[in-house]
């Protein structure tokens, strides 16, 4: 079998089309994103149907385009990998559907992605890139896991959250503060001009042993206090508070994040630290992480601010990670809503090894 050098990855599990080619001599050739978030702003949310209407609208522009941009032809597109799941069904199905045919048109193997193992390895495409093995902080609007990775589909779960996802967790408070969608990045840029000190908001499930998180109260906690000081208020009053709010808010949820990767690297005693997923763009999180893991003698990774959120590089790397180990999917597209990273196997796995 031919070593594969150039993949071609596709991402269309949600709100953003992404589109990449990878190569394993040359790292990242081309990448093009197309975000929808214009497209939901008015719903307050993603629409799925609308989502897939977009991805179907964009992906094959995008494909045209980073062939464009790295100088290439489709001919020279060795493996395509694409995102399986989990996520927005009718979404993951328009760029499994584009992958698969590509794929097969060109007479090229396909690997079906799982979307959390992209952003789990997408620092592998900074430099430096991190050794295995690592601990994995994964933050985005669907995930948050803390995950022990010993090498490519080596994954164990050491916890998770049991309601909703930090991302989640920003959207939904942001969203009560009246920032609108997607509230994460607004939230943050809110929370720059609070008043750390007004509000002091519990740091859930810190207080009893155990890497699982639980963000849901917290999105609570938050409106109550909203809805108390803000009795009465307006102008510059009100604008203060919301500021005020989303710092305490970002504070409480920074603070978690820190104190169970603090715990979660004594435990486990892992060297390394990786932060993924669309909040490991927040600034905050990463200075606090930053300054935590100095402490405990442990290196923090993150990818660029731009792969941290959904993208197609985290696919086509990925992808050729396990197509260059000799992956194949079958025929079948694979999408799956819902689908567990502890599921997933190492390239090669027969089914007879144990782990
Ligand atoms: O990884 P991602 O792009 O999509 C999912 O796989 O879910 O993550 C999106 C999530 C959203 O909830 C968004 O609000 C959040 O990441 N996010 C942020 C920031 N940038 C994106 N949350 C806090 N601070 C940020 N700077
Ligand atoms: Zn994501």
């Amino acid at each position: 079998m031919a070593a594969i050098d150039i993949v071609l990855g596709v991402e269309s599990s949600c709100d953003e089309t992404g589109v990449a080619l990878y190569s394993g001599r040359r790292g990242l050739l081309a990448h093009a994103l197309h975000s929808q978030v214009a497209l939901h702003a008015e719903y307050g949310g993603v629409v799925p149907e609308l989502a897939s209407r977009d991805h179907v609208r964009r992906l094959v522009p995008l494909v045209r385009r980073v062939l464009d941009d790295a100088g290439l032809s489709l001919a020279a597109v060795e493996g395509v990998a694409y995102t399986a799941g989990p996520g927005l069904m009718g979404a993951l199905l328009t760029g499994a559907a584009l992958a698969r045919s590509l794929a097969l048109g060109l007479g090229v193997p396909a690997v079906a992605v799982h979307h959390m193992e992209g952003h789990l390895l997408a620092p592998l495409l900074e430099t430096p890139a991190p050794d295995f093995p690592f601990l994995a902080l994964l933050v985005s609007g669907g995930h948050t896991m803390l995950v022990a990775v010993e090498g490519l589909g080596r994954y164990r779960v050491l916890g998770e959250s049991i309601d909703d996802a930090v991302g989640e967790a920003f959207d939904k408070t942001a969203k009560l503060l009246g920032l609108g969608y997607p509230g994460g990045p607004a939230l943050a840029a809110l929370a720059e001009q609070g008043d750390s000190g007004r509000f002091h908001f519990p740091r859930p499930m810190t207080d009893r042993p155990g890497l699982d998180f639980s963000f849901s109260g917290l999105k609570t906690h938050a409106l109550t206090v909203f809805r108390r000081a803000a009795d009465g208020l307006s102008g510059p009053a009100l604008d203060r508070l919301r500021a005020d709010v989303a710092r305490a808010f970002e504070e409480a949820v920074v603070d978690t994040l820190v104190i169970k990767c603090r715990r979660a690297v004594r435990e486990s005693g892992l060297p390394r630290l990786v932060v993924a997923g669309g909040v490991a763009a927040n600034r905050r999180l990463r200075a606090r992480l930053d300054q935590a893991m100095a402490a405990e003698g442990v290196q923090v990774f993150y990818p660029r601010p731009a792969f941290c959120t959904d993208n197609g590089a985290m696919i086509a790397h990925a992808g050729w990670h396990r197509l260059a180990a000799g992956e194949r999917s079958g025929l079948a597209l694979g999408v799956k809503a819902r689908w567990r990273l502890d599921e997933l196997k190492p390239p090669g796995w027969s089914g007879s090894q144990s782990g």
